[in-house]
């Protein structure tokens, strides 16, 4: 049985075992993970791969604590981080009042906070407050639109040093981790040499002190689009569709159920 990680622990990692964290929305597939990995992430991921939306930022408060409530269940000896959806954290008394209510709703261990140095009173006000918070810097997600599109960070010097900068910050607010998306392995090194604290990977190359993947993209169930960072380590809509069809021939043909599935 795995121990439960705590913020202690994994921040002992670094340095000395590369630390695993993966996405789950629910409490079945937290169950499944939560034997392999440190640290189970709820992301706002959720409203594309789950909701089927074109992007992260319709995702809500109660949406998230919904989901996290459901893996805390799940894999209830796993440290659960709830990510704070768009537009939850842009002032410290919204981000204080909604983190409040994860930690109040959920037994989620740490919410997860997207932006660089200018969200660093925030994130101090929040780790002021006995809040847990987990960074993300590099490529956000959460401004796609405001930056029009995805865009890999760090080719450029000025790009580079403004990255360096928000790790940093987040780190001085008080952070115990953070997450570092979309960008060059050469900068993706320096934040992970420059941090104390542990810097989770995602299209950040192989120098960072852990990775993280989104769960229906490494198991192969989203299959849309397939970007370069992620390896599919099961043809999961392939096995399902499969099963289905499967299941779908033998009701219409009567070879299911038979005595076996019969009371
Ligand atoms: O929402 C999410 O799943 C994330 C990971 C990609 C880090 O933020």
């Amino acid at each position: 049985m795995r121990k439960k990680e705590t913020i202690t622990s994994l921040q002992a990692g670094k340095g000395n075992r590369k630390l695993v964290m993966i996405t789950a929305y629910d409490a079945l597939f937290a169950s499944l993970f939560h034997e392999s990995v440190d640290m189970i992430l709820v992301g706002d991921s959720l409203n594309m791969s789950f909701l089927g939306e074109p992007d992260t930022l319709s995702a809500t408060l109660d949406q998230m604590i919904y989901h996290t409530k459901a893996v805390c269940n799940g894999a209830p000896k796993s440290f659960v981080i709830c990510d704070m959806p768009f537009g939850t954290v842009g002032t410290e008394r919204d981000a204080l009042a909604n983190a409040v209510k994860v930690f109040r709703q959920t037994r989620a261990d740490a919410i997860k906070v997207e932006g660089g140095k200018e969200r660093a009173a925030i994130v101090k006000h929040l780790t002021q407050n006995a809040i847990a918070v987990m960074g993300h810097v590099g490529l956000m997600p959460q401004s796609v639109r405001s930056e029009g599109g995805y865009k890999i960070k760090g080719r450029d010097s000025k790009d580079f040093e403004a990255i360096m900068e928000d790790a940093l910050s987040i780190e001085a607010a008080g952070a115990f981790a953070i997450v570092i998306e979309g960008v060059t392995p050469e900068l993706a090194q320096a934040v992970t040499e420059a941090l104390s604290i542990p810097v989770i990977g995602i299209g950040a190359g192989q120098e960072t002190d852990g990775q993280v993947l989104v769960w229906s993209d490494m198991l192969g169930f989203f299959e849309n689009f397939k970007p370069k960072f992620v390896k599919r380590y099961l043809q999961g809509a392939t096995l399902v569709k499969e099963a289905v069809g499967e299941y779908a021939k033998e009701v219409r043909s009567g070879a299911f159920p038979t005595e076996e599935h019969t009371y």
